[in-house]
């Protein structure tokens, strides 16, 4: 089963020279965090809110390198769409979709913008893992989201109230001792952190938690459901995993 990889170019209100330089770092080490017990503990928890059944039309925004679709195909949703503005996530997610078991579109475009261009009403399950904070206007998501997703749909988001993966790996450190930091992808992963972390200080990114979250949410007629968290240890907030209905 192949992936079809429709690129189309990227709308004026995709991310900026920085934004756009920072994820073609991160998808060079972004994998590397398929090694972190919490990590994959995300890709879990989601799979289980989302319950995608069969004939489901699944859309994943911000899909990066394709983790999150490939732990979703193999629950045999009708379809994947995959929608994401970094070229260098989407060129690895496509290798790594390329065996299926389930069709995957991958769209290069904004996630507004990508979301803009689907039917109404067409959506079973909207799945944003991790990408909320990165986007310029949510409001605009959440009104995009309201407008694709049917009646019985639902948005499943992880999100995170600070920057980084810096709680993933000392979680990881802890688990597995000392020597977990001689990695030398997870390094990296933390050097591309650092720049995450600048990007957030500068106010390009807003990192938010969950009744803030839940609010917007509302604001455009989706009822929250509070899914606990998959990741930070002992650490209040951090990540949290939430479902949001149309109400
Ligand atoms: C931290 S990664 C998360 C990847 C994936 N969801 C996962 O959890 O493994 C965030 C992804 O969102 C994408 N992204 C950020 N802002 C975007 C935007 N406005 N439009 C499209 N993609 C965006 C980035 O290119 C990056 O691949």
């Amino acid at each position: 089963m192949t992936a079809d990889t429709t690129t189309v170019a990227p709308p004026a209100t995709a991310s900026g020279p920085l934004e756009t330089a920072l994820w073609a770092a991160y998808a060079r080490v972004y994998d590397n965090l398929l090694h972190l017990t919490g990590y994959r503990r995300l890709l879990d928890a989601v799979a289980d809110v989302a319950a995608v059944d069969t004939g489901h039309h699944v859309v994943e925004v911000g899909c990066g390198t394709g983790n999150v679709l490939q732990r979703l195909a193999r629950h045999r949703p009708a379809t994947l769409l995959g929608i994401d503005g970094s070229g260098p996530m989407l060129t690895r997610a496509r290798r790594k979709l390329r065996r299926g078991p389930v069709p995957t579109q991958l769209r290069q475009d904004d996630v507004v913008a990508g979301l803009a261009a689907l039917p109404a009403g067409s959506v079973d399950r909207l799945v944003a893992v991790n990408v909320l904070y990165a986007l310029h206007d949510r409001d605009a998501f959440w009104r995009e989201a309201r407008r694709v997703l049917r009646p019985t749909g639902s948005v499943v988001v992880s999100h995170t109230d600070r920057p980084g993966s810096w709680p993933l790996i000392t979680e990881h450190v802890h688990a597995v001792g000392p020597r977990a930091l001689a990695h030398v992808g997870l390094v990296a992963v933390a050097l591309v952190d650092a720049l995450i972390d600048t990007a957030a200080r500068s106010g390009t990114w807003e990192f938010c938690d969950y009744p803030t979250l839940s609010e917007e949410a509302g604001r455009h007629g989706f009822a929250a459901e509070y899914r606990g968290r998959c990741y930070g240890g002992d650490v209040e907030g951090v990540n949290f995993l939430a479902c949001y209905r149309p109400r």
